[in-house]
């Protein structure tokens, strides 16, 4: 097996959980890390055991020794920080939301082909035993008929304009942060996106949505019920309710369990795969299989679903009349 030798982004709270996961691969390198800081950037390199630190991007991507880029940044800098890196022929995988709008995804995804270098956004979820485990369970039928979903990621943070959460001009706020996963797991259970969308948000004093409700509808009577705030505790369960049954997923986006219930509500079925390392190790090896094996996109996280959740977003957000900095003439 090939060795992949990856190069990270940012030196922030995300890619020192992503680095975790690397140092726990085998055949696996990080061979590069950058900061907009040489001084981060070397003592990030020093605690991961990784060879060469950069005080910029763009001597990253440029790296020959690099195969893969990770980047960990703030949402509005994804759209750069991957096109530098694919221009500069490499793969890569972007933490979520891959870009701000649908139309910063589409470019990326259009650039991607054109340099033939893999992308994928970093959906991390879709990846997780209990994630595969809860969508085998509906396969299988095992609650019958899916009639309801209820999903919510929401957690109370202290209001800092500074803060990644809050600020617009680093793309704050809910949806983008956390609401992408309620999104992303009812739409990866469906395998099919809603037939209508009705959305509500409070947009708070930084103007960017510090909670927000969405309600999807499918043509067959389902519902789902998303919920996400970076700013009110509306819990981080997913819930999802059949003719015969339901499933519980505590914590569901970083999910190590998962309970099937009868329609009496008596405990059928429990699964547990806790962690070895941490939840990010799935991801990364997903993005090595793939590079070992020549392809340019993952199918679990398949770009053409990326697009559709960023297309979601779009819409979920002009109802609400939010924009970002970024996005304005
Ligand atoms: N998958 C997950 O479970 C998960 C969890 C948390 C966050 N995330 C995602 O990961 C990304 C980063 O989140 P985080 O919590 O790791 O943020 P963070 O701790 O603030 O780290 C972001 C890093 O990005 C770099 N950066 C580049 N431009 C920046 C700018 N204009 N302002 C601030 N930092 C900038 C900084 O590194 P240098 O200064 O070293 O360049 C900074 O340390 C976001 O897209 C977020 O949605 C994913």
């Amino acid at each position: 097996m090939n060795k992949i030798k990856w190069g990270i982004i940012g030196t922030g709270w995300i890619s020192t959980m992503f680095a975790t996961a690397l140092s726990s691969i085998e055949n696996t390198e990080m061979a590069a890390v950058a900061s907009r800081d040489l001084g981060r950037a070397k003592d990030f390199a020093e605690k991961f055991k990784i060879k060469k630190a950069y005080g910029s991007y763009e001597e990253l991507v440029k790296d020959p020794d690099v195969d893969v880029v990770y980047i960990g940044t703030p949402h509005s800098e994804h759209k750069d920080n991957a096109a530098m890196s694919i221009q500069n022929g490499k793969a890569v995988l972007c933490e979520k939301p891959i870009t701000l709008n649908q139309k910063e995804t589409q470019y990326l995804i259009s650039l991607a082909k054109e340099h033939k270098v893999f992308l994928m956004e970093a959906m991390w979820t879709k990846f997780l035993p209990a994630t595969r485990k809860v969508k085998s369970w509906l396969k299988d039928k095992r609650i019958g008929e899916v009639q309801h979903y209820k999903v919510s990621f929401g957690y109370y943070t202290k209001f800092d304009i500074n803060s990644r959460l809050f600020n617009p001009d680093i793309a704050g706020g809910a949806l983008l942060d956390v609401g992408i996963y309620p999104i992303t797991y009812v739409t990866h259970m469906m395998e099919k996106l809603p037939d209508q969308i009705i959305s509500s948000a409070v947009i708070g004093k930084s103007n960017v949505d510090e909670q927000n409700v969405i309600i999807f509808k499918y043509k067959e009577g389902i519902l789902a019920d998303l919920s996400s705030s970076v700013a009110v505790n509306t819990g981080k369960d997913a819930v999802i309710v059949g003719d015969k049954g339901k499933i519980v997923v505590p914590n569901f986006w970083m999910a190590e369990t998962a309970m099937l219930y009868d329609a009496e509500n008596n405990l059928v079925e429990s699964f547990s795969e806790p962690f070895a390392v941490n939840g990010y190790v799935y991801e990364a090896e997903e993005v090595n299989r793939c590079l070992r094996e020549g392809k340019l996109e993952s199918e679990v996280v398949p770009l053409k679903d990326t697009l559709d959740i960023m297309k979601i977003m779009d819409e979920i957000r002009a109802d609400w009349g939010l924009t970002y900095p970024q996005e304005r003439g």
